[in-house]
């Protein structure tokens, strides 16, 4: 099947490891000039170097998009590098910890409505009318089955989590004259080196983490990135023209939401 956005340009939030590394390669196979940004180094490097293998165009940022005037910047940076963005994946984000809602300080809820909500709004705002003017773009938002059902641990995630599902289908409804598809991605639990699930699984025994797989995960065993990097791919595709406000679980039957 032909993607058709060979040549596009795309920024992968928090593409150093992971779903968001998984999604810019995926991109990048389907010849897409792909920026990734992460706060911090070596991974950061590597991913851009694996991405330039694919032979397209790709730049790696340094930013903290915790920091309100992050957005701004690296959206110019990547402007100056590659062009305009035609595809925005906002990945970046987490729970940062266990927090029930009445534990959870307003602090709490704050830091993570921040990095997973609002550096989303905040490259939305900037990025979108640019793409309403040429007609065409695309918004994938990465969420979590947790943002579409009660579930998880952490209170302040998965309103976070909720609300992008809830931000996304509004700017589809926004944009949907304009050949601009703004779309979300509901992950179960996905295992990587170097992501939470790896952690979890050094700081638990093997009864613990096998009961939480018989429990949680209908397939027996942990997610992984590829998946949810080819369904970015394909809802950055042209032949996703008609998907527009939807949120999609690549979970291996782990979420419980019947719609
Ligand atoms: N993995 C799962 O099981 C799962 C399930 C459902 C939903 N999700 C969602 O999927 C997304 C990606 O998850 P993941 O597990 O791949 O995450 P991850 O391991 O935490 O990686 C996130 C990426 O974002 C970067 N990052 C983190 N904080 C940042 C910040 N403040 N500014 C800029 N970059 C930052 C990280 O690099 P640095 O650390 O170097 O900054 C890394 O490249 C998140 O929104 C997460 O909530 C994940």
């Amino acid at each position: 099947m032909d993607m058709g956005i060979k040549g596009k340009v795309a920024l992968v939030t928090g593409g150093s490891r992971g779903l968001g590394r998984a999604s810019a390669l995926a991109l990048a196979r389907e010849g897409v000039e792909v920026a990734i940004c992460a706060r911090g180094g070596d991974k950061l490097r590597e991913t851009t170097d694996e991405l330039r293998a694919l032979n397209v165009r790709a730049f790696g940022y340094t930013s903290d998009l915790a920091d309100k005037a992050a957005p701004a910047k690296l959206l110019a940076e990547v402007e100056r590098d590659l062009g305009q963005v035609d595809i925005l994946v906002n990945n970046v984000g987490g729970s940062m910890g266990t927090r029930d809602a009445l534990s959870a300080t307003e602090e709490d809820f704050i830091k993570v409505m921040d990095i997973n909500l609002w550096s989303a709004v905040r490259l939305i705002k900037l990025a979108v009318p640019k793409m309403t003017a040429r007609k065409w773009g695309r918004v994938i938002n990465i969420s979590s089955i947790y943002g579409r059902e009660w579930g998880g641990p952490s209170a302040p995630y998965m309103t976070a989590k909720a609300s992008m599902i809830a931000m996304s289908k509004h700017v589809a409804m926004s944009v949907a004259k304009e050949g601009v598809t703004v779309n979300s991605v509901a992950p179960g639990s996905i295992i990587f080196p170097g992501g939470g699930w790896e952690r979890y699984m050094a700081s638990n025994s093997k009864s613990v983490v096998d009961e939480f797989i018989a429990r949680n995960l209908p397939m027996g065993r942990f997610g992984w990135p590829g998946p949810v990097g080819a369904t970015v791919a394909f809802l950055a595709s042209a032949q996703a023209d008609l998907i527009t406000g939807s949120c999609i679980n690549v979970d291996g039957g782990q979420g419980h939401n019947l719609f």
